[in-house]
């Protein structure tokens, strides 16, 4: 089958190790005791969508090299054996207290199974969600990772109640802009940061009540900072926080070990919460909140999968609004 491997890895010319090309078919690991493990599931992928951590394993990050080549790609959605519409869930692990978030031996797929780039993936049983009928493979396809990820920043670790302002900072990524249409539709007052003026406009479009250039002082002080830049933007992060504000982050794509500035955390009170994915009963509620709220992904282009290059690219020049989709 055609698929999109990682043959090898290099932090600084990551899609040197970017392979297209044929892949043996999917088959389910042997010798695994976890419940799920003798109950897989192929999916005839019909899109998949594009996430950071797709660059960050070719650049060796999160990938030890003996997995290689592995196929990349944690999204899809597509139809499974029995001809059921689904949605992948991208963790795989056996949950912790109902959270598979929480298995000291989970992993994303593409990590240590083959991931969705490819015209079939094989996943456990359990982790197949039932695709809503009026959510396109498409849209569909961009839930599992960034919009996962943004719904459990916001209802589940900012500790918000709606009406609360939100600062979403680097407006034009996956996780953030599904932070802030879900912010919007949910009655938060989001406001947002981007370093350019043609993504602050569409920031705007898109539900941010107020947008603002990367590091700008902002007119009053947050409730809480949705974090996913890092480095860039922690000091800015830290400075914008209310007394008592909370900061949740996810990601650091601009470096991972910024000041931490310990004297406004104490003096103010701040707290500092991390966050990754969700669980599989997030995804589902996710999927209805979409069907019930009318919102959908933003897309920046659809691409098909064997110009899955192009998207990489883009993703690399940081020349996106929103999620880059392959169908497949
Ligand atoms: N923990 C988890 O479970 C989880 C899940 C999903 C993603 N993540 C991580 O979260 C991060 C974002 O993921 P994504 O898929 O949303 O990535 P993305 O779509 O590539 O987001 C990139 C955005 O980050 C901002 N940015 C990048 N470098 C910056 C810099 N030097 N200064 C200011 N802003 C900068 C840009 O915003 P502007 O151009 O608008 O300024 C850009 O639009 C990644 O590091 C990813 O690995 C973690």
């Amino acid at each position: 089958m055609f698929a999109i491997t990682a043959s090898t890895t290099d932090p600084n010319d990551p899609l040197a190790g970017l392979t297209l090309g044929e892949r043996p078919e999917p088959k389910a690991p042997d010798g695994r005791a976890d419940d799920w493990a003798d109950n897989w599931a192929v999916v005839n992928v019909k899109a998949a969508a594009l996430n950071h951590h797709d660059l960050w394993t070719l650049k060796g990050v999160g990938i030890s090299q003996d997995r290689l080549p592995i196929i990349l790609g944690c999204d899809a959605a597509g139809v499974d054996e029995n001809g059921n519409e689904v949605i992948v869930h991208a963790v795989v692990g056996t949950p912790v207290n109902g959270d598979e978030t929480l298995d000291p031996k989970r992993s994303l797929l593409s990590e240590v199974y083959d991931g969705t780039f490819a015209e079939r993936v094989i996943v456990p049983r359990r982790n197949l969600v039932p695709k809503p009928a009026g959510l396109s493979f498409e849209h569909a396809a961009c839930l599992p990772t960034a919009w996962l990820t943004a719904y459990r920043m916001l209802f589940e670790k900012s500790g918000l109640e709606p009406g609360s302002t939100v600062l979403v900072q680097g407006a034009g990524g996956g996780v953030a802009t599904a932070l802030i249409a879900l912010g919007r539709a949910a009655g938060y007052r989001v406001w947002a940061t981007s370093r350019s003026k043609d993504k602050r406009a569409r920031a705007l479009e898109l539900g941010a009540d107020r947008v603002f250039e990367s590091g700008a002082r902002l007119p009053e002080r947050v409730d809480a900072v949705m974090e996913t830049v890092g480095q860039a933007t922690w000091a800015h992060s830290l400075k914008s926080l209310r007394p008592g504000g909370r900061v949740v982050v996810s990601g650091a794509t601009s470096g991972a070990v910024p000041p931490a500035d310990l004297n406004r955390v104490f003096f103010l009170q701040l707290s500092v919460v991390g966050s990754t994915m969700g669980t599989r009963e997030q995804l589902e509620r996710l999927a209805r909140f979409l069907e019930q709220t009318g919102v959908r992904p933003v897309v920046d282009r659809t691409l098909p999968l064997d110009r899955a290059t192009e998207g990489f690219a883009a993703m690399h020049e940081g020349d996106v609004f929103g999620k880059i989709v392959f169908t497949v």
